[in-house]
């Protein structure tokens, strides 16, 4: 069969990778993909958003599935278009996907479903949030209510930082429409671990849990990113806490989606943190993690595809996952989060050990020349015995940007200092 992955980052090119392994899939395509899965993966020039084009092309090409990595075209209705259409498509409806759309209905799902999470309120006056804020004080969590590309959530350890949140999303509007209701969150304290699942209705098959690196720097210091690394399994995580988190919260989230007639297929992701009361929910995401993805599916030993026409037939895929861990890191551009250059020429990795591996995330070719084409350029991941083992590979490989002025990566993925 033919596969269409939408998306052009690191967790579509994994997914790509994976598709490759299937014995059941001849040819991968990737709308807009990138310039470092080319060898991989036919790469359609069709925008994530394009949905009428994407659509269009499904249908030309005869593609018999269709799976979505990001958020942006889920929440504008890709799954529901290409169902119109009468296209195979593995996603949340547009419906569904307002679990990571809206953090307001988020938040008030989990509470009507007993679902546990931070106490919050919502506001949409700055008044209003602001005496809110300082009858609670720090620290305190402030959130856009809509997607702000990662960047819509501030933890803010003072009171000022939180009150100038509120006024930067509620009267300066610096995340235009989705930041016009804000939502203001009790500060957890706890390891934090990512548990995503695929979904159908009520039926929920949990992957392997994985915990991201969200701080630009060594010893989780410096800005907060997208992710500059990641690993899967967590050895210091208690099994009883990653069972609670199913039964607690996956099961309960997808039984609620159903009674609210938003039933959803595809991935669910809970963002975890581990509290005396059990874990407690900071973010449903409705589509597979970015970088947890490039961790997860190393490990994965199923036919993805295979796994896909199982959940959708709501018939149990059994995973199966290889014994070991999975590491990976990621290599940035030079000044990201904040502002960086592109176009920097990215050095030959071609001496990949068999158990290592690279995914592209902001590359591009200039004419035969791989060059960085966003903040997260690659990820460079190994699959070994022990997360010790797999963070001195993932090392080695990352000696090749040793020297170079343009890229930055983090030495403690996993163990940080
Ligand atoms: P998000 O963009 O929702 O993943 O949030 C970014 C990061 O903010 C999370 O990974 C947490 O580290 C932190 N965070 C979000 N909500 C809370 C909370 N209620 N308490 C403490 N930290 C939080
Ligand atoms: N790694 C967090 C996310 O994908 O949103």
């Amino acid at each position: 069969m033919k596969v269409l992955v939408i998306g052009s980052g690191g967790r579509e090119h994994s997914l790509v990778q994976k598709l490759n392994g299937s014995k059941r899939v001849k040819k991968v395509f990737a709308a807009p993909g990138n310039g470092g899965m080319e060898n991989e993966a036919t790469c359609v020039p069709i925008k994530e958003t394009e949905i009428g084009d994407l659509v269009r092309f499904a249908k030309e090409e005869q593609i018999t599935w269709t799976i979505v990595g990001p958020e942006v075209p889920l929440l504008a209705g890709i799954v529901n278009a290409f169902q119109e259409a009468g296209l195979k498509v593995f996603g949340p409806t547009q419906e569904a996907a307002l679990i990571e759309g809206s953090k307001d209905f988020a938040k008030a799902f989990m509470k009507k479903y007993s679902i546990p999470t931070a106490d919050y309120q919502t506001f949409t006056k700055v008044e209003e949030a602001k005496a809110y804020i300082r009858e609670k004080g720090a620290p305190i969590v402030i959130k856009a209510d809509g997607l702000a590309a990662g960047k819509g959530v501030i933890v803010a350890l003072q009171e000022e930082e939180a009150l100038r949140a509120v006024e930067n999303m509620l009267v300066d509007n610096q995340f235009g429409d989705a930041g016009s209701k804000v939502v203001v969150e009790e500060f957890l304290d706890g390891k934090e671990f990512s548990l995503m699942a695929f979904v159908n209705g009520e039926h929920v098959y949990p992957l392997t849990p994985a915990r991201d690196h969200k701080r630009a720097f060594d010893g989780d210091k410096g800005p907060n990113t997208g992710g500059m690394g990641a690993f899967a399994p967590i050895p210091d995580l208690d099994p009883s806490q990653v069972q609670l988190a199913i039964e607690r919260i996956l099961k309960p989230a997808a039984k609620g989606l159903v009674q609210e007639g938003r039933s959803f297929t595809g991935i669910l992701y809970a963002g975890l943190i581990e509290t005396a009361e059990g874990p407690k929910v900071i973010e449903f995401n409705a589509r597979l993690g970015d970088p947890e993805t490039q961790v997860v599916l190393p490990l994965l030993e199923n036919d993805i595809i295979q796994v896909v026409e199982d959940v959708t037939a709501k018939k149990d895929p059994k995973l199966t996952w290889t014994e070991g861990f999975c590491l990976g890191t990621v290599v940035a551009a030079q000044g990201y989060p904040g502002a960086y250059e592109k176009g920097k020429p990215i050095p030959k990795l071609d001496t990949v050990d068999t158990n290592c591996f690279v995914v592209h995330a902001g590359t591009t070719k200039d004419g035969e020349q791989l060059v960085s084409n966003g903040g997260r350029v690659l990820l460079i991941g190994s699959v070994a015995a022990s997360l010790e083992e797999s963070q001195r590979d993932n090392q080695r490989l990352l000696q090749c940007f040793g020297t170079s002025k343009d890229f930055f990566y983090r030495t403690d993925i996993g163990f940080p200092k």
